[in-house]
């Protein structure tokens, strides 16, 4: 099943409880966590995610592109977050982190910017119930999908069936109409989507006609008739 999750960074920040109300139907709502240390934009913290988990029956994907994910993840679960993203270049012990994320409670998972690679955290999988690829440079909703990353989310897909792992695998930067279907196709299964889904007039309509674009393709994808 291909899970939709809207990017809240592309929504109105005074108006979050209606603008997570626009996405009925959504699977999770992606939360941009950004600290202007890890990435180049400052967004929002633990409070707003706290207010937020009550304001909404929507899970929260809380995505944390900041420094020290270390000290400041297990303080997102605790604020209502089901699913909490780390950046592997930014944990000092992800492992830890992981199980700690776990143990608290919520989804873990682990973020990797475009320039770094799969395949040394190949014996980390087992520890994660997601792995995010990062199809734009973090910092910024609205940019262009980077097409080079398509072999990445092939080759982890290919050590997800190998290691015959339930986890999923997400996208998030780019992802449209035009580009969901060959994220699909590589064998993404959980598709964040910004401007694609807020900066539309109908943003539940958006959500529907993207998972439904992203199910055709993986019906007809290789790796997803293999299961
Ligand atoms: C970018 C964020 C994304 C962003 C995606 O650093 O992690 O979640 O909101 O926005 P779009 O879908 O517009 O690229
Ligand atoms: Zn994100």
């Amino acid at each position: 099943m291909a899970q939709i999750n809207p990017s809240i960074l592309s929504a109105d920040f005074a108006r979050l409880a209606d603008e997570a109300q626009a996405v009925k139907g959504a699977d999770w709502l992606h939360v941009d966590v950004m600290d202007n240390h890890f990435v180049p934009n400052l967004t929002l913290g633990v409070p707003v995610v706290e207010s937020l988990s009550r304001a909404t029956d929507t899970p929260l994907d809380c995505h944390l592109m900041i420094e020290d994910p270390d000290r400041w993840a297990p303080q997102y679960v605790e604020a209502g977050a089901g699913s909490v993203t780390f950046h592997a270049e930014a944990a000092a012990a992800p492992v830890r982190l992981a199980r700690e994320i776990r143990a608290k409670g919520a989804r873990a998972s682990m973020a990797l910017k475009p320039a770094t690679p799969i395949e040394p955290y190949e014996d980390l999988l087992p520890e994660l119930d997601m792995l995010l690829i990062m199809t734009v440079e973090p910092g910024f909703g609205g940019q262009a999908f980077l097409d080079i990353m398509l072999p990445k989310i092939r080759r982890t897909r290919e050590l997800i069936s190998r290691h015959g792992l339930e986890m999923w695998l997400q996208v998030d930067g780019g992802v449209s109409a035009e580009t969901i279907e060959r994220c699909a196709e590589a064998g993404a299964d959980v598709f964040v989507a910004g401007s694609a889904v807020y900066g539309t007039e109908d943003p539940a309509a958006a959500v529907r006609s993207l998972r439904a674009q992203a199910e055709r393709a993986t019906a007809a994808a290789p790796w997803a008739c293999a299961h």
